[in-house]
């Protein structure tokens, strides 16, 4: 087994100036991979090198990631302090963070959480395996004011020093220029969907601007993502010529290409991978044999716009499409 010494990743530093490591473990496991699969594969790649892991209780596994974390401690393996964990509060439980938090960090085996996402801006569930036509009739539209009082929850969760940083997740710029300005305790970090077919620069730039670390989701374009979040339009990533060209000369997979693309873009991709091979080569890409500025110029060509994770079955009574969701002529869609 290969092991990268975790002081050769690059880092972020989060505006309270604790460190980040610029790539992260995904443990979504796209409703096929099951719980003890993803704690396996996180048990290597901590053993790999990974530092940081990106989980959330809507995963379904955090149980038995903590029997992994709690093993790794106890073996002297790894110092809790180490470790970058993040989870995320999920839609059913926004008017009971505490509990939520509190779930999880009894699942994780933790007494705290590095990072605490709310997953989505929207109290709407949806159950899980469920398919794109699912529709919950209590679904509703995103307002500040819901989303303010699930955010001072999330604030206190600092206050009482359960988290060291809160975030949010699948957020756009009206949403975020609405909230920010009533946030007590600023978010440290926004997790995105972000890969070289949908750069979101507009959103990239302005969370910069802010301060704010940037997270990428699916940063390999997901590509078994579940069947809810395929549609015919999308487009493979990893199967662009551009992407294998680059990748063929680097000896690489073009995952690979879109690992060190986000680490030099200056976001943080958290993949996910199930095989040994791929993770530890997804870490190991970070530290070796960058791409070039013109490389980096071909990839930032290849933005086609092209959201995966679209979120049909978060909408509500009355909401036209997907598109709903995402707020895209500037306004919040109500
Ligand atoms: N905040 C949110 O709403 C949100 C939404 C979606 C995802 N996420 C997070 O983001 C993480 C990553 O997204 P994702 O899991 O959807 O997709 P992803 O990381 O873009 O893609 C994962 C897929 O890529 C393959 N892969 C990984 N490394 C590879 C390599 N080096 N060579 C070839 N294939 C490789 C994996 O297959 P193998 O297992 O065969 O290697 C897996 O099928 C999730 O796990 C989750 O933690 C967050």
């Amino acid at each position: 087994m290969t092991t990268i010494d975790p002081s050769t990743v690059p880092q972020r530093t989060l505006y309270t100036g604790a460190k980040m490591p610029a790539v992260g473990l995904g443990t979504f496991g796209s409703d096929h991979a099951e719980a003890d699969e993803v704690a396996a594969a996180v048990r290597g790649a901590l053993k790999a090198g990974y530092r940081s892991f990106d989980c959330a209780a809507c995963y379904g596994n955090e149980a038995e990631l903590g029997e992994v974390f709690a093993e790794a401690f106890a073996a002297g393996e790894v110092k809790r302090e180490e470790l970058f964990i993040a989870s995320k509060v999920w839609n059913d439980m926004h008017s009971d963070v505490l509990a939520a938090c509190r779930k999880s960090m009894e699942d994780l085996k933790l007494d705290y959480l590095d990072m605490y996402y709310v997953h989505w801006p929207f109290p709407n569930y949806h159950a899980p395996h469920c398919d794109v036509t699912s529709r919950n009739p209590d679904s509703v539209p995103f307002t500040v004011e819901r989303f303010m009082k699930t955010w001072q929850q999330m604030e206190q969760l600092v206050d009482m020093g359960l988290v060291r940083h809160i975030g949010m997740s699948n957020m756009t710029i009206p949403k975020l220029e609405a909230v920010l300005p009533l946030c007590r305790i600023r978010p440290a970090a926004i997790e995105m969907e972000l890969h070289p077919c949908f750069q979101q620069p507009e959103l990239y730039d302005y969370c910069k601007e802010k301060g704010i670390e940037i997270v990428g989701f699916c940063p390999i374009g997901s590509p078994d993502r579940p069947a809810r979040d395929k549609q015919p339009e999308d487009i493979s990533d990893i199967g662009l010529p551009e992407m294998k060209a680059i990748a063929e000369a680097h000896g690489v997979h073009p995952a690979v290409i879109c690992i060190k693309w986000a680490v030099q873009k200056g976001h943080t991709p958290i993949p996910f991978s199930l095989k040994e091979k791929n993770y530890t080569m997804n870490l190991k890409c970070v530290t070796e044999d960058p791409l070039t500025d013109e490389e980096m110029e071909i990839i930032r060509g290849l933005d086609r716009n092209n959201r995966l994770v679209k979120g049909q079955v978060f909408l509500w009574e009355g909401a036209n499409d997907w598109h709903d969701l995402w707020d895209e002529d500037g306004v919040i869609v109500k």
